[in-house]
């Protein structure tokens, strides 16, 4: 599908007034997102495990009023006005505006809660607006009725990408990909898709234990570090290698090859920061207890045998990754030896999960 294909379609009926909620997972990338072009098109291709308990509810209240060219929303985090998310809103609505139309007809309250705390060091963004664009593209249905589940799901990815790049990936579950590639022909740069390739049931229940390492607010923002990849000096050949762990990737998760995985997801976030580490100017979002952590993941798996491994996100805090049928020494490892590196040891049991879903508002 291309970009047009999600300019609206229909004249319906615009409903006066009404609200619609949805619960989006956040996701962790294993192919990492690093670098874009204008309007969040990837400079490579990504997958990610969508995640399951760490996730954003919105509830979209709409009421239908005179169509002016600004827009008119209300925004409140936990219940209470949240006035510094605004501008971060405005501007999706500015980007969705041509493909969601009737966004200037209505006066929306916008209720959001992350299941995560908020000084987590957890990015909201990819599940926040992945459950934003899941209501604006809910309310269009309510005027197309035919629209179907595939269409539904591709143009709330291409929506949430307009808010924040990964969080096309937090629409479906549980394997998903981002950006163009050629081993996979439907890829696009403008939505995520389900993997569609085959992938033994050793990667289907795999566990994501969150080590929150550093709560505060990260130095250098995402945007930042994106924008850093134009004139890197390693840029193209990281490119390049994010297409061919992709490759690599298919053969791994076909035949079950946990040694494969972990030495690929591992080198992915090295590098990742490895990017960061060589970007002009340079930074470094890794903590000493992040290495602490990393040694330890390291020595463990070295004298265990258990193939537990980490990733890393734009940030200080560790993803600990496992396979459902090495739970109870992972949790027993996590908790002897790196809860310890966790500030006020706090960490997030996940798991992989299967996508957004919509709820139903409780009756008063
Ligand atoms: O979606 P953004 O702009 O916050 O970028 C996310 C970048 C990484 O989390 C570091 C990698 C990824 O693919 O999710």
């Amino acid at each position: 599908m291309v970009e047009k294909d999600f300019l609206p379609k229909s004249n319906g009926v615009l409903p006066e007034t009404g609200s619609v909620i949805w619960k989006a997972p956040s996701n962790i990338a294993l192919v990492k997102y690093w670098g874009k072009k204008e309007n969040q098109i990837p400079a490579n291709p990504s997958i990610s495990f969508t995640l399951d308990a760490c996730a954003t509810t919105t509830k979209l209240s709409f009421q239908n009023r005179l169509p002016t060219s600004d827009f008119s929303f209300d925004l409140f985090l936990d219940g209470k006005p949240k006035e510094d998310f605004k501008p971060k809103i405005k501007a999706f609505l500015e980007r969705v505006a041509p493909y969601v139309p009737f966004v200037k007809e209505y006066h929306f309250s916008i209720e959001t809660s992350n299941s995560f705390p908020h000084s987590s060091g957890i990015a909201s963004s990819a599940s926040g607006m992945a459950a934003l664009s899941l209501c604006l593209v809910d309310m269009e249905r309510q005027m197309d009725l035919k629209m179907d589940d595939a269409y539904f799901n591709r143009k709330a990815s291409f929506l949430a990408r307009l808010g924040s790049g990964s969080a096309c990936r937090s629409i479906e579950g549980d394997l998903i990909q981002w950006g163009s590639h050629s081993g996979l022909e439907e890829s696009s740069n403008l939505y995520g898709i389900k993997y569609p390739f085959a992938v033994h049931p050793v990667f289907q229940k795999y566990h994501d234990t969150i080590l929150l390492v550093h709560k505060g607010q990260k130095q250098v923002s995402s945007s930042v570090g994106h924008n850093l990849m134009h004139g890197h000096p390693y840029a193209e050949s990281r490119f390049a290698q994010a297409h061919d762990h992709l490759d690599k990737l298919k053969g791994i998760f076909a035949s079950g090859d946990l040694d494969g995985f972990v030495k690929l997801v591992e080198s992915e976030a090295l590098t990742l920061h490895a990017m960061m580490m060589t970007s002009l100017p340079y930074f470094m979002l890794m903590k000493p207890d992040t290495m602490e952590i990393i040694n330890k993941i390291w020595r463990f798996r070295e004298e265990s045998g258990v193939p537990i491994c980490f990733t890393l996100d734009a940030g200080a805090n560790v993803h600990v990754l496992y396979p459902e049928s090495y739970k109870e020494q992972a949790i027993q490892f996590i908790q002897d030896e790196l809860v310890a590196h966790c500030e006020n040891g706090h960490y997030i049991c996940d798991r992989i999960g299967q996508g957004a879903k919509k709820l139903i508002a409780p009756k008063r």
